[in-house]
């Protein structure tokens, strides 16, 4: 295969330095160029931000430089996300992958949609969003059951997470308000609960265009519980009577029938609430309909094979979302400019992954 992208890493934290070193192995991409948002990091070798040999590729924090690389693609992966900075990256002719947001285009958000439609035509290149979850769990996984479908009544998606392994204060307690009053986590208080809950309901939507689901809303709830007892995690220390659950359900309904259900079961410091269904740790997906399925899946470093310790366990989340935006890309690039799902890309796979034949 020969190699036919140029992509630049946007941001070289967990999933940003997993993505490159996906892209330095990738047979048919090569590695154009890495914007870096610390200042530190400009300067460096991207081989050396990704544990990988040098590459010759120095990191910038220069966007306009970033903007002016010839490249194909860009694999924006950012703690921040900004609409603004997509856009001019897709007006500079880049097709661009992001992990954030922008998973797909949801009804109440018009001008959104028309701003990326708009920056696509100018470059004349796409836009995508994945990772893991938002991502395959949510869009990719129901969709690749439903190709096996004669109908389908109901799809299910359930996300059961343990965030006592995460090592992110920030998002843990800063931004997701777990250890806080209850009064401070609800959606109407919390701003980035509210950006993370559409980020779901855009998954919803998404399945429904795919697959003609006709949804005309898309309902939120949110649950949530305390702490019996104070904890450490590793994200810090967990107080008695703060928040320990976090329960979302995204019901997408047409009329009252609610046709495609998103539920998030999220804790800390291992309290699970005796009164919330007890799905498998991880994902599971499934489809009521002729016929059903079902199918279970989690991230791990290994099942078995390779000695992993808990820290590789918890980034093999991002290796698998850093992955699923890279793989994405050859598609990405051959596809018709505009803001695309995963139903205009197809099936993608990871050609490289079992590496040179050995013996
Ligand atoms: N869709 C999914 O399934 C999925 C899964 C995991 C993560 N994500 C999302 O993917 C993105 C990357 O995740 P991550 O775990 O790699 O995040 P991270 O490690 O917390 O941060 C990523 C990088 O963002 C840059 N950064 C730091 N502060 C910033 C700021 N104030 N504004 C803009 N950029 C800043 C830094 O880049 P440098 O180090 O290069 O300076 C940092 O390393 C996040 O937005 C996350 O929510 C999505």
């Amino acid at each position: 295969m020969s190699k036919t992208c140029r992509v630049i890493q946007w941001a070289t934290g967990s999933v940003g330095r997993e993505a490159m070193r996906g892209i330095l192995n990738h047979p048919a991409l090569d590695l154009a160029g890495v914007y870096v948002h610390s200042a530190e990091k400009a300067g460096r070798d991207a081989g050396d931000l990704c544990g990988a040999p040098a590459t010759g590729v120095l990191a910038t924090n220069d966007v306009a430089a970033v903007l002016a690389t010839e490249a194909d693609c860009v694999v924006y992966a950012p703690r921040t996300a900004a609409l603004e900075e997509v856009c001019a990256l897709l007006r500079s002719g880049k097709n661009v992958v992001c992990t954030p947001f922008l998973f797909h285009r949801r009804p109440q958000d018009p001008l959104e949609s028309e701003q990326i439609e708009d920056a696509c035509r100018e470059g004349g290149c796409s836009l995508h969003g994945t990772g893991i979850h938002p991502g395959f769990a949510g869009m990719i996984q129901p969709l690749v059951l439903a190709g096996m479908s004669r109908r389908i009544d109901h799809i299910r998606i359930e996300e059961r997470a343990d965030w006592s392994f995460y090592d992110s204060p920030r998002i843990t307690f800063d931004c997701m308000r777990f250890g806080h009053a209850p009064e401070e986590a609800t959606l109407e208080a919390n701003d980035f609960a509210r950006f993370n809950a559409e980020l779901f309901e855009q998954q919803i939507w998404m399945l429904s265009d795919a697959l003609g689901a006709e949804i005309d809303d898309v309902r939120i709830e949110q649950a949530l519980t305390l702490a019996p007892e104070s904890r450490d995690v590793r994200a810090g220390r967990l107080e008695a009577g703060t928040v320990s659950g976090q329960r979302y359900t995204w019901r997408g309904v047409r009329g009252d029938r609610v046709r495609i259900e998103i539920e998030a079961f999220w804790t800390l410091g291992g309290f699970y609430p005796a009164s919330w269904p007890v799905p498998r740790d991880g994902w599971t997906v499934s489809v009521e309909g002729d016929p059903s399925f079902q199918t279970h899946y989690m991230s791990l470093a290994s099942l078995g094979a390779r000695e992993a310790t808990l820290d590789d366990h918890v980034q093999a989340a991002s290796v698998a979302t850093a992955m699923q935006a890279v793989n994405s890309i050859p598609a990405l690039c051959a596809a018709e400019p505009g803001w695309r799902s995963s139903i205009d890309l197809g099936f993608v796979a990871s050609p490289a992954a079992f590496g040179p034949a050995t013996g």
